[in-house]
């Protein structure tokens, strides 16, 4: 997988991986040229984004307009960070953006800082190349009347790094780990003022709305999940990559149409990145939209989703992925230390194929016990992991007898 690597769905008139930067950064000469780099006019913005229906493309899907709104409203002065830390291991989009369109980022976080009214403005990352990639931009950015300076601030790359309040926190002075809240950001956060933490890929769909309108917007998707959206297709997909496409066709059909389909047949499937846990191969039969993914108990979540190969064993790759939790845990709440710790042990006995029979009842309690447990969202991660797969093996024990030891 190469972060430089992005294309569309067949047939779609993209919106975001526009012109070449598909395989290579656009200049801000391009943008202007493409029209994607003028100021939009910020009136009523959060109106439109409220009718386009724009949910956060960090994970949570979190409805845009709320959370603009909140901040707006917040005690002036405010702060607004683009978060482009993309702790996922499976994503790259940000990356994507960041390295190929880093204007765009730039043009959209000034949108949501004017519109919120801001005076402070950070772009959040650890990848070096973004680093790299948004401080060239910045040094071509031709002074814009009005527009608050825009800071880079670097955090060293760890999962939890890109969680809202560790990313104030982090901006703050302090760890990049997450506090427990409230307060949210959008209550307090940078210099403990109101701040409006978005995913890079929000602020850069955001000012696509905010340059083409809440209508056209939703010419694409479906009408509870509209627009684009920019999908990283990994694992035993024939040609993994980062893929705008609308929302509202099969799973099964984007990995088809844009991928080329499997390598490697299909032994699971992790979507919504790591954090929506495991799910076997009819998942590849849901819409890809957020009713109908959850529906299928998998989710979103940033967009990324990795097939796993028919040679892949599933008990294996629970095992490493809730290993893989334990350590990059913040260690601060031991609900977590413990939590993903027991998980871990219990996935390994899985995978060496000497769990007792109570194990997969454990699985399924916590799956639903530990969710929303600790200061942040972290464990429900883990906690997903251990519930989807107990359901898998449940079901498939339904249908044909499994040694469980
Ligand atoms: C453990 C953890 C890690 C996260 N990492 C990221 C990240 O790397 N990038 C990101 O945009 N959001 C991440 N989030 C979500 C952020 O907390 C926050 O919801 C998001 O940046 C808000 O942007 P959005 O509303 O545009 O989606 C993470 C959340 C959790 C619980």
């Amino acid at each position: 997988m190469t972060e430089h690597f992005a294309d569309v769905y067949p047939g779609l008139t993209p919106r975001f991986v526009i012109g070449e930067s598909g395989s290579r950064p656009l200049s801000l000469q391009e943008e202007i040229a493409a029209g994607t780099y003028a100021p939009v006019v910020t009136g009523g913005l959060i109106d439109q984004l409220e009718q386009a229906g724009l949910r956060g493309r960090g994970g949570s899907g979190f409805p845009a307009h709320r959370k603009w709104r909140a901040v707006r409203d917040g005690g002036a002065p405010r702060v607004v960070v683009a978060n482009g830390e993309e702790g996922e291991p499976s994503s790259f989009k940000d990356r994507w953006l960041l390295t190929n369109r880093p204007h765009a980022v730039i043009d959209g976080l000034l949108l949501a800082a004017a519109v919120v009214g801001a005076d402070r403005a950070v772009i959040y990352l650890s990848h070096p190349e973004t680093v790299s990639s948004v401080q060239r931009a910045l040094e071509e950015l031709p002074p814009r009347p009005g527009s608050v300076a825009v800071e880079i601030h670097v955090v060293e790359h760890r999962y939890v790094a890109g969680e809202e309040t560790a990313v104030c926190r982090s901006i703050n002075g302090g760890l990049a780990l997450p506090l427990s809240k409230p307060p949210r950001p959008f209550e307090s956060g940078v210099d403990g003022r109101p701040t409006l933490v978005s995913n890079v890929e929000t602020l850069v769909q955001a000012a696509w709305i905010g340059r083409n309108g809440a209508d056209t917007y939703r010419e694409l998707g479906t009408s509870a999940s509209p627009g684009t959206m920019l999908v990283t297709l990994g694992g035993s997909c024939r040609r993994p990559g980062v893929y705008e496409v609308p929302y509202g066709l099969t799973l099964g059909h984007l990995i088809e149409d844009c991928a080329g389909g499997l390598s490697n047949g299909i032994g699971g499937v992790l979507a919504g990145g790591w954090f929506m846990g495991v799910a076997d191969a009819s998942l590849l039969e849901a819409t890809w939209c957020y009713d109908a993914m959850r529906a299928a108990g998998s989710g979103i979540g940033c967009g990324a989703v990795t097939v796993l190969g028919c040679d892949e064993r599933i008990e294996d790759v629970v095992a490493r992925l809730a290993r893989w939790y334990v350590e990059e845990s913040a260690q601060q709440c031991g609900v977590c230390v413990k939590g993903t710790a027991a998980i871990a042990d219990t996935l390994e006995l899985f995978s060496q194929g000497s769990a007792e029979p109570d194990a997969l009842a454990n699985l399924a309690r916590w799956g639903t016990a530990l969710q929303g447990r600790g200061a942040c969202a972290f464990l429900d991660g883990a906690a997903n992991l251990a519930g989807t797969f107990s359901r898998i093996i449940t079901s498939d024990r339904a249908t044909q007898p499994i040694a469980v030891n």
